[in-house]
């Protein structure tokens, strides 16, 4: 059944201005699945102005325990639709359904995580001596763009739109091209709640028709994006005609590195976790495997076994791994495997669409050993299931080749060494430092990159920054 799809502004649901729309995709079966608004200029000016209006007389009029009040239940009515939502996620992007599910209770989270800091976010009293009472107000930015990509999709708008709206700012969101659905369920629960018309605006459609309009509109007061290094880029162009702050999160290349004195069992585990789940599909993957040359065959023993376990197949069977998000996509990762190749890198398994499957974006589990740390296949990042294993013979070398990269978004580091660990944490040049577990950290772990992995932070109490600005009153006592 292909449905019809509204952009949702000032609590309506409105067609695109224009009349077109765009098909969004179940990855698994390469079927239609919905027709979707295709926004342009018009509508996003549209939803700025309503967003602007909910601002200035509604939203940052709200007490701030009201905003709290109403963000913790939106907060139960999405952990009430998990199931629905888990369920129009895994069509839209593919992902298997129990990780859809988990987004969706992570989405959930971001929102109390951020409700309970509605009314706790506070300024200062600053001394200046006797003559002066001086203070800081924290003020919300206004209006705040969300552009987001299509591997977490629900995930992302939480992970922004709930600080934003915690601090009593209001929302325009883009979700991405392949993914728009959930954005749009979510509007409807933020109806449910009774979140104000104008507060959460959602127009869907493609990046340069929809996203650039968004990123450049003058009365659009910060962006949050998170994508690729080149959309960033531009959005960074967009953002300074009208002088506006952004936060980017563009991906990684990130490494895990594997000691000779590391549970080797779990770090097998944690390795494949780190690059297969969500397909690869995540900014954070492990996507290099930097190891110990002592090790290291009788890791990839066990890593390839593990790796020729995972069940491939259409998300709502809830298999180990789905298909890539789109056509693109595919054919993206399954070009980075060809250059791999050619590269002179050795593919130990995968490598392309499994035998069972013969149709939708599906890719094996695929790794490459012999990488060298110069290979494109070691540089650039995939974003798919392919996990690249480099082979270092001490500290030196495994902290050079870590930092051998221009992204420094995550890292992890596998030793039973505490000093080793820490000497690690503090000079590879990364955001995030995961020991011992992949992924550590959870909604409340500031998130974000260094070098060409962007900057500004998301989740944690440090998000609540990109979503205020700071006023000093300094006040002469007489
Ligand atoms: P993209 O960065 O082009 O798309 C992300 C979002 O930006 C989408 O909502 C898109 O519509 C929007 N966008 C695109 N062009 C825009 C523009 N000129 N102005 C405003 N918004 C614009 O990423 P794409 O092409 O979907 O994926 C390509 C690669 O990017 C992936 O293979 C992956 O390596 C990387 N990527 C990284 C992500 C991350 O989590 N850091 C997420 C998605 C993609
Ligand atoms: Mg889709």
């Amino acid at each position: 059944m292909i449905r019809d799809y509204s952009h949702y502004i000032n609590g309506e649901w409105v067609a695109a201005a224009n009349g077109t729309t765009f098909a969004t995709v179940d990855p698994a079966t390469e079927e239609v699945i919905g027709l979707v608004a295709r926004g342009t200029a018009v509508d996003i000016n549209e939803a700025v102005t309503a967003a602007r209006a909910a601002f200035e007389g509604v939203w940052w009029q709200t007490k701030p325990k009201e905003r709290a009040r109403l963000l913790f239940d939106l907060a139960r009515a999405i952990e009430a639709a998990a199931d629905t939502l888990a369920e129009l996620e895994t069509r839209d992007s593919g992902k298997p359904l129990p990780l859809s599910k988990k987004e969706v209770l992570s989405t959930a989270r971001y929102f109390e995580f951020y409700a309970g800091a509605a009314d706790k976010f506070y300024g200062d009293s600053i001394p200046l001596g006797p003559d002066y009472v001086d203070f800081t107000l924290r003020e919300p930015m206004g209006v705040t763009a969300h552009i987001v990509p299509w591997n977490m999709p629900l995930n992302m708008v939480g992970r922004s739109v709930a600080p934003a709206l915690a601090m009593g700012n209001t929302a325009v969101v883009k979700p991405a091209e392949q993914t728009p659905l959930t954005a749009l369920k979510l509007a409807e629960l933020m109806e449910q709640v009774g979140l104000p018309a104008g507060v959460y605006n959602v127009v869907t459609g493609f990046g340069q028709e929809a996203g650039a309009p968004l990123a450049e509109h003058p009365d659009i007061d910060s962006i949050t994006f998170t994508g690729s290094v080149p959309t960033g880029r531009r959005i960074m162009q967009a953002a300074a005609k009208h002088i506006k702050p952004v936060v980017l999160e563009l991906g990684g290349k990130s490494p895990h590195i594997i000691f000779a004195d590391a549970d080797l069992e779990t770090a097998v585990v944690e390795a494949s976790k780190g690059i297969f789940a969500n397909c690869g599909q995540i900014c954070s993957a492990g996507s290099r495997l930097v190891i110990d040359g002592r090790v290291k065959e009788a890791f990839l023993d066990k890593l390839i076994q593990r790796a020729q376990q995972i069940r491939v197949g259409p998300g709502l069977e809830s298999p180990d791994m789905g298909p890539l998000v789109s056509r693109e996509q595919y054919e993206r990762v399954l070009n980075y495997i060809r250059v791999g190749q050619n590269e002179g890198a050795q593919l130990l398994t995968g490598g392309g669409r499994p035998d069972h499957l013969e149709r939708g974006y599906f890719v094996a589990p695929t790794l490459f050993d012999n990488v060298s740390p110069q290979a494109t296949i070691a540089q650039e990042e995939i974003f798919g299931p392919v996990l690249s294993v480099l082979t270092f013979h001490d500290e030196e070398e495994a902290l050079a080749i870590a930092n051998g990269v221009q992204y420094g978004l995550v890292a992890g580091i596998f030793t039973n060494d505490l000093n080793r660990a820490l000497r690690l944490a503090t000079r590879i040049r990364a955001g995030q430092i995961y020991v011992n577990e992949y992924f550590a950290g959870g909604e409340e772990t500031p998130f974000g990159g260094y070098k060409q992995s962007g900057f500004g932070r998301e989740k944690g109490i440090d998000a609540l920054y990109n979503y205020t600005q700071v006023k000093n009153v300094a006040i002469r006592l007489r």
